[in-house]
């Protein structure tokens, strides 16, 4: 039987409906217009085309933004300097530096300049901290979004058998995470690990984070499983597409999300959400 296709835009559309009702109400009640700055050094791969989706996202919603499109031949202490302008300016509640940066730059070094109250990525160590320990704070944006994913489809994480493929600090780490957090039994695997299919087809819910075109094949997946699928490739054609081979994996896993349309949008439409948060946070709302 075909797997049920998990649609991502259709949820991301909702998660920005809620995000722009609750805008609409903190501008009405409180005269306060959430801002979200963007800092972008050069142009690293699909950088722009993110940037420009954030920003569409923030229009749709009704958040204020700017996009702080920085040469590539910026310092790091000039582009510190910049994130500090950000932190000590009470009217932008949420910033962020687009990743990858350019190699002479320091890229913890930027993510721990940045505010934690105004971190929306959710990058910050106090942050990182905060969820690991349980505590209320900023989610990273891409495991927060898969979340909402599985809680739309109802999918049930209490005691499911969840494998993340991938270690980053951006997906991987946090989303075992998140999945321990609703008592998953949570495995991450990574490029050392050993015999990685007869790891992944254990896994209830699947999740991969890798970057391969064609990487998933149904080996890698249990009959029945959920397939959440992380990756932006190209394939040798130069089409889009994620880790999983979607075709063939569709006829195995009981849901699987597409690329594009899948995990992608969610991700933006969660950083709307963690924008309002933190501008809600700056007013003890
Ligand atoms: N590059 C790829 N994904 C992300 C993200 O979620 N946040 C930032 N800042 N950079 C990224």
């Amino acid at each position: 039987m075909a797997a049920k296709i998990i649609d991502g835009k259709a949820v991301a559309a909702k998660v920005k409906e809620e995000v722009k009702a609750a805008c609409t109400k903190l501008k009405e009640e409180r005269g306060l217009i959430p801002k979200l700055v963007v800092i972008q050094v050069g142009d690293m791969g699909p950088s722009t085309i993110y940037v420009r989706n954030k920003k569409k996202a923030c229009e749709q919603v009704g958040i204020e933004s700017e996009i702080w499109h920085l040469p590539d031949t910026i310092t790091q202490d000039e582009l510190l300097d910049k994130i500090e302008k950000c932190n000590q300016d009470d009217s932008i509640h949420g910033v962020l530096v687009q990743l990858p940066l350019p190699a002479h730059l320091d890229e913890t070094a930027c993510t721990n300049a940045i505010s934690p109250d105004k971190d929306v990525d959710g990058f910050h160590p106090v942050n990182v901290g905060r969820m690991l320990a349980g505590q209320e704070t900023f989610i990273p944006c891409t495991p927060a979004g898969i979340m909402r994913l599985l809680d739309e489809y109802e999918v049930p994480l209490d005691g499911a058998s969840c494998v993340v493929i991938g270690r980053s600090n951006i997906v991987g780490k946090p989303m075992a995470v998140q999945l321990l957090e609703r008592n998953a039994t949570v495995t991450v695997c990574h490029s050392h690990t050993r015999d990685l299919p007869s790891v992944t087809s254990q896994a209830d819910i699947l999740v991969s984070a890798v970057g391969k075109a064609h990487f998933v094949t149904p080996e890698f997946v249990k009959p029945g499983a959920v397939v959440i699928d992380v990756a932006m490739n190209r394939d040798e054609n130069g089409k889009l597409c994620g880790d999983v081979e979607f075709e063939k994996v569709s006829e195995i896993a009981s849901a699987i999300t597409p690329v594009p349309g899948g995990v992608g949008p969610m991700t933006v439409a969660q950083l709307m959400s963690n924008c309002l948060l933190a501008a809600r946070r700056s007013f003890q709302l």
